[in-house]
């Protein structure tokens, strides 16, 4: 597909319904009926940056800040793997305590299980990523978030687009399964610029891309601008999975939060993979990039259950594999 195509579609409501079951068919075609679990441990909510629509974001003062320490990771780890996990993936903001040293002591902890490790900890040097990489770290999630360098720019402040996609071609020649992805809705965005993340996505052979509506948080500077489109976000990881058959994609977390559904319907147009919390609730509520996130009262067995419950009831199973890309 060609930009204009993408636009076309894109702008044009009528083609919905093809559009989410050809992806669904392209899914199935290429990376089956299994959906893969991603067990996710937000391990700090403190970060340094400034994303203007992040609640995280360094002057947001109100947000009760946590660190989980190594023993805690690794205890969740654990019991993630005992519930069937094959995937662990450590997130955080961009958190100066956990130095390279603290992250390979992690890494090798973890990675002394038969597991695949992601990471998701933002902007590292070459050198970081590399050293993760030989610590055993398998996988690396960067959302390059829009590839609109002026609304880049503008949503980061202190930031710089191109060390972005540095790091993402960085990841990728180091061998790491590199994710990345966008958000769908940011104040001034424009389809146009939503084809060129599809267009950049294909153009770095992303192996995992997560796409999720914008969603406003009151203690950011974007408080008052409007929510990001379920249906549009759908549309983008739609036609993602059309121009990238073989990768994963998975069903966001902020799509539920916007539907009701939403991972079951993004699971039934083109994503084959979840990425349930498998922490303690205590930290749940205070990861909030964003309001009204799903699972806070939840424990890591609720949610088990629950996304195994769901997946059941479309006629599909949860994978017992670790869920590399395929291709
Ligand atoms: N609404 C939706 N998604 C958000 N993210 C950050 N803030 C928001 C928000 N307000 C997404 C970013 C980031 C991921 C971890 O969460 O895309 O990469
Ligand atoms: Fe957490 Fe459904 S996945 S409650």
């Amino acid at each position: 597909m060609n930009k204009q195509e993408i636009i076309n579609i894109l702008s044009d409501e009528t083609k919905n319904d093809w559009l989410f079951k050809e992806a669904n068919r392209v899914r199935k075609e290429n990376v089956g009926d299994k959906v893969h679990l991603r067990g996710l441990i937000e391990f700090s909510n403190i970060c340094k940056r400034q994303c203007k629509y992040c609640g995280l974001r360094s002057e947001n003062k109100e947000i009760e800040r946590y660190r989980i320490l190594k023993d805690e990771i690794l205890l969740y780890t654990k019991n993630a793997i005992d519930m069937g996990y094959r995937t662990i993936v450590l997130q955080s903001g961009e958190d100066n305590f956990y130095d390279t040293d603290k992250m390979l002591e992690i890494i090798r902890e973890i990675k002394k299980h038969d597991i695949a490790l992601t990471l998701s900890i933002g902007e590292k040097t070459y050198d970081e990523f590399k050293a993760f990489k030989k610590a055993g770290a398998d996988r690396y999630l960067l959302r390059i978030e829009t590839t609109d360098k002026r609304l880049y720019e503008e949503m980061h402040p202190n930031a710089s687009y191109e060390n972005r996609k540095q790091c993402l071609y960085n990841l990728k020649s180091l061998g790491f399964e590199t994710g990345t992805g966008c958000l769908v809705g940011l104040p001034n965005q424009t389809i146009e610029s939503l084809a060129d993340d599809i267009l950049f996505f294909k153009e770095l052979d992303a192996d995992m891309i997560g796409i999720g509506p914008f969603i406003p948080h009151k203690q950011t500077p974007l408080k008052d601008c409007a929510k990001g489109d379920f249906w549009l976000a759908l549309k983008v990881m739609a036609i993602t999975r059309l121009c990238l058959p073989d990768i994963n994609i998975p069903a966001t977390t902020a799509m539920e939060t916007l539907n009701p559904n939403g991972r079951i319907i993004a699971l039934q147009s083109g994503a084959n993979v979840v990425m349930p919390n498998v922490t303690s609730k205590e930290y749940r509520a205070k990861y909030e990039i964003y309001p009204g996130k799903i699972c806070i009262n939840e424990n890591p067995e609720q949610c088990r259950g629950c996304i195994e419950g769901k997946i059941r009831a479309i006629g599909r199973t949860i994978s017992k594999e670790k869920g590399f890309r395929k291709g």
